[in-house]
């Protein structure tokens, strides 16, 4: 169901700026818990691994969420999982599509990524005091800028060949987002666990984990309770992975 609900969180939405993520960050003590940093042109977008975000002319969702945690117990470790699982239902429900999860929190629609988290988060005394959940959506994404990605990529308007309402798009994704986060925040991983399993296209099949320039091959085999993904290596011993991209 569609959940437009915004009291739980604000939103500061800006015309242009260089990357929502840096803007978080700069700003962030300046904001409140559950303030979300939005636009729909950014200039200097950041991935993970610093790598960049592509943008072209079109409006697409470039979003971060502030989150300012006030427990010991915080699932940090979950949280791109947590926003995954959210963006993933979201293009189930609303734009009838089969979104996949990409270890740890890429989602993609037939092999094309079609969106990116990157998490940060601010210390003060060797302590969190916010994270800033990043998130990238291509909405109007044209195919000339997506076919110059060095990845496979998608956007809803290539898919459904029309335009989309960026703005309509972030408040759903908040909606749910902050509908469940009260449950995330006091279980953990558990709330979603389900959910991911479900939608991890890697699970049960040899994967290539690459980590900075480091690249390995496994054997996929689960999700723990803690997120945590089980591979086994080339001589059968298990293993857990806590980041790392899976490249195929
Ligand atoms: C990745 O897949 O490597 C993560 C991409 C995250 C991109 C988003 S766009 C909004 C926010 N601002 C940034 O500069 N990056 C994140």
């Amino acid at each position: 169901m569609v959940n437009l609900d915004m009291s739980k969180y604000s939103i500061i939405t800006l015309d242009e700026v260089h990357s929502t993520n840096s803007y978080a960050l700069e700003n962030v003590r300046f904001f409140d818990d559950k303030t979300v940093v939005y636009t729909t042109r950014q200039t200097a977008g950041r991935g993970r691994y610093k790598r960049r975000w592509i943008c072209d002319d079109t409006e697409n969702l470039y979003m971060s969420i502030i989150l300012k945690p006030d427990s010991d117990f915080f699932p940090y470790t979950n949280l791109t999982q947590y926003l995954s699982v959210i963006v993933s239902g979201c293009l189930e429900d609303e734009f009838d599509l089969k979104p996949e999860i990409k270890w740890p929190n890429d989602i993609l629609i037939d092999g094309y990524k079609i969106s990116g988290i990157l998490a940060e988060s601010y210390m003060q005394n060797n302590q969190i005091k916010a994270v800033i959940l990043g998130l990238g959506l291509n909405v109007n994404l044209q195919k000339q800028t997506a076919e110059r990605i060095n990845q496979k990529a998608t956007s809803l308007s290539i898919l459904k060949n029309k335009n989309f309402d960026v703005e309509k798009i972030m408040k759903l994704i908040c909606g749910k987002f902050f509908e469940a986060y009260a449950d995330f925040e006091k279980e953990g991983f558990s709330v979603i666990k389900e959910d991911y399993i479900k939608k991890c296209g890697f699970l049960g099949k040899n994967i290539t984990i690459k980590e900075e320039d480091i690249q390995k091959s496994y054997y996929a085999k689960a999700i723990d309770d803690e997120g945590l993904l089980i591979v086994e290596d080339e001589f059968g011993k298990e293993c857990k992975i806590i980041t790392g991209d899976v490249l195929c």
